[in-house]
């Protein structure tokens, strides 16, 4: 596997490839990346990886100074995943001037974007620049990020870029918690309460598959539940997979989402589910 750090490095190497698959990272890989790593690997595509702590997508007091920066071992895991190519650049690589031209999606300011005002901006800008740096066919992205990963399709839809945009099972840990880079930040106590979020949302998933169509009950029921056991929510919601908005009363295919905060970690989790066709 190559090592890059520069953009030109990056740009003759993927020059020498006919196409190539792609997955952004901020490092700190857990086996939800590396199963990212080896889906694009099934492809027989050549996989540039990227290792990229981008900071337009944390806001004052987030966890950018102290989010974990682990290049070696990192590297070490992309490696035996079969990854061909590893884009680590600096920050002044990425960003030699400011970024003043960005990218603003839609849906930036519900759900997740409602607690963290610009981070879906910063998303999408460094993911574009990403994209056009690495001019990949196919990029995957984890469906534990269900609101990034509906707005990277949304960005690479309606900006028309040849960009196949796959999203990869949450992996979990044996107890449901989906694994994430900042589940590292919990104590032992709440690493034991921390599945709690998973099996919440099991708990609504199942009274909407069973017919449940008081969506708002459930979503309190939830908020009641993980506040009860020490949480700080910042939502609870049942929304069309359509459309990420809530769902009208013939929608059947809905996901149920949550953040929720446990001591200082913010954590994320989703489930898909299919509600039975309601009469109306
Ligand atoms: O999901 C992530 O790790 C990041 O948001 C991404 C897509 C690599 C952009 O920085």
């Amino acid at each position: 596997m190559q090592i890059l750090h520069t953009v030109a490095e990056l740009r003759a190497a993927v020059r020498q490839a006919n196409e190539v698959a792609f997955v952004p990272t901020m490092g700190n890989l857990h086996a939800g990346h590396l199963e990212l790593i080896r889906t694009a690997r099934q492809r027989g595509l050549p996989v540039v990886s990227s290792l990229f702590v981008n900071p337009l997508q944390f806001g004052p007091g987030e966890d950018f100074e102290n989010y974990p920066r682990t290049l070696q071992a990192d590297a070490t895991q992309l490696a035996e995943a079969g990854c061909t190519i590893l884009f680590a650049p600096t920050v002044a690589e990425m960003y030699p001037e400011a970024q003043t031209c960005n990218v603003t999606p839609p849906l930036a300011d519900i759900l997740c974007g409602a607690s963290r005002p610009g981070h879906f901006t910063g998303v999408t800008t460094v993911v574009l620049k990403l994209f056009n740096m690495v001019q990949p066919t196919l990029a995957l992205f984890g469906k534990k990020d269900y609101q990034q990963l509906f707005i990277l399709r949304l960005m690479t839809r309606q900006l028309n870029l040849p960009i196949e945009i796959l999203g990869v099972d949450t992996v979990r840990a044996e107890d449901g918690l989906a694994l994430s880079s900042r589940n590292g930040y919990l104590n032992a106590a709440e690493r034991a309460e921390a599945p709690r979020l998973y099996q919440t949302l099991r708990a609504v998933a199942t009274a909407l598959s069973a017919g449940e169509t008081d969506l708002a009950t459930l979503e309190h029921a939830a908020t009641v539940e993980l506040a009860r056991h020490g949480w700080q929510v910042d939502y609870v919601q049942i929304r069309a997979q359509s459309t990420l908005l809530a769902p009208n009363p013939t929608e059947t295919a809905c996901v149920v989402l949550a953040a929720a905060r446990l001591g200082n970690t913010r954590l994320i989790d989703n489930l898909e589910v299919t509600r039975p066709v309601q009469a109306v």
